[in-house]
């Protein structure tokens, strides 16, 4: 399908050595997405990138707002990659993509064979004007690109058997759900208490279940579905709630200047253990839960009341490779928040820690909602759940 007029010896050898790293890390298991990452010339798509950026395993910045945010990109191969794979995308579906790039909407192409077809949506016009031209030059013509606002999806040519969301959400518009054909499938980069998964829904029925979750990190919603967080500044740092936590309380700016108690929980971690599912853990268990963060990258768990705050910490253990979790506080209820965040530390590492890690399910309705931690979105309602 694509057109490869202008593929080099060169292009070729930077993208065949591109999926054999994708394989060989273990992002790609589907020979399908293989095949499709070896027909689309991924250079085409970022034609300001030298080639061997364009080929590297890394994000491509496409645009930034006036202060310098980033507002659109041409996402990383090996993100795509594992959407891909959670896409399930067969010959004959109908997807539609939300956030557009062109090089993505031509993998699923490949994906959705003859037989199917492929919507991509973006909020920004010149973001829509490039796909369509780099779409058309590299012969992927019958994409259908359109500007629009993607918290609406494309009902002009609903129904859809695949959603893939590729920029960040809150939720689960309703209008996704709507246009998702029974039994589709709906790949979003979810953001839930200041982290963010890529999670796998398959409608069951009127609600979405998850079928797999994986980490990562897109540029954030634009638009109607845009801002369900709310930063509080302290000094330097910021504490970052979501919005249903309208009512939850937090600390003068300067609590951090009050004397600092620290208690050690006797669970130790390799440096290199992603903690979001404890993380999780802790939002759904500790009432005032936030993110305290100093910059885009670095950021940790904390528990806010209105006069007192306590945050994760921690401490080299004896094997240098691990570290001891533990919890330090400031203010006067202190002493209660580092007791309850150790407590459910220790109940995270004993039930949870080697088990499959949280599921995920969405409904429109209150009245339906099965026994959970319970995220209030907008639109709809999200319920996290944890095997024993
Ligand atoms: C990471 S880029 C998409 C990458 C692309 N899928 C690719 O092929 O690599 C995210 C895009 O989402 C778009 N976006 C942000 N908010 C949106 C919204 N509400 N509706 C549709 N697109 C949106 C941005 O303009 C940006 O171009």
């Amino acid at each position: 399908m694509a057109d490869l007029g202008n593929d080099s010896v060169e292009t070729e050898s930077l993208r065949a050595a591109l999926i054999r790293h994708l394989v060989t890390e273990g992002t790609i298991h589907d020979q399908r997405v293989a095949a499709a990452f070896q027909a689309v010339p991924r250079h085409v798509f970022v034609p300001q990138a030298p080639l061997d950026v364009a080929y590297a395993d890394d994000v491509v910045l496409m645009k930034r707002d006036g202060s310098g945010v980033v507002t659109s990109s041409v996402s990383q191969p090996s993100i795509i990659a594992l959407m891909l794979e959670q896409a399930a995308i067969q010959p004959g579906d109908r997807v539609l993509e939300i956030g557009s790039g062109g090089y993505n909407a031509a993998l699923m192409r490949e994906l959705a064979g003859p037989t199917g077809s492929v919507t991509t949506v973006d909020i920004d016009p010149e973001v829509t004007d490039r796909a369509r031209l780099l779409l058309d030059e590299s012969g992927y013509g019958d994409v259908a690109v359109v500007q629009a606002d993607g918290a609406f999806g494309a009902p002009e040519r609903a129904p859809y058997d695949r959603i893939v969301v590729t920029v960040t959400a809150w939720e689960i518009a309703s209008a996704w759900l709507r246009q998702l054909r029974p039994r589709g499938r709906i790949v979003v980069p979810l953001r839930m208490r200041g982290q963010t998964r890529s999670v796998a829904f398959d409608r069951v029925g009127d609600h979405l279940e998850s079928r797999s979750t994986t980490l990562c990190g897109f540029v954030s919603m634009q638009g109607a579905g845009a801002n369900y967080e709310r930063l509080v500044p302290l000094g330097e740092l910021e504490l970052t709630f979501d919005e249903d936590q309208a009512g939850e309380p937090h600390p003068r700016a300067d609590v951090l200047a009050l004397p600092r108690l620290q208690m050690w929980s006797g669970v130790q971690v390799d440096r290199e253990e992603p903690l979001l599912d404890l993380y999780l853990w802790l939002a759904g268990t500790l009432p005032g839960y936030c993110v305290m963060s100093s910059g885009e990258w670095s950021w940790v768990a904390a528990v806010a009341t209105a006069d007192s705050l306590a945050y994760l910490s921690t401490r080299p253990a004896s094997d240098g490779s691990y570290v001891e979790l533990g919890c330090a506080g400031h203010g006067p209820r202190a002493p209660e928040l580092i007791d309850r965040m150790l407590d459910q530390l220790r109940t995270w590492d004993a039930r949870h820690r080697n088990g499959p890690g949280p599921s995920f399910q969405v409904h429109a309705r209150a009245d339906e909602l099965p026994a959970g931690f319970h995220i209030v979105r907008r639109d709809s309602y999200i319920t996290v759940t944890w095997a024993e």
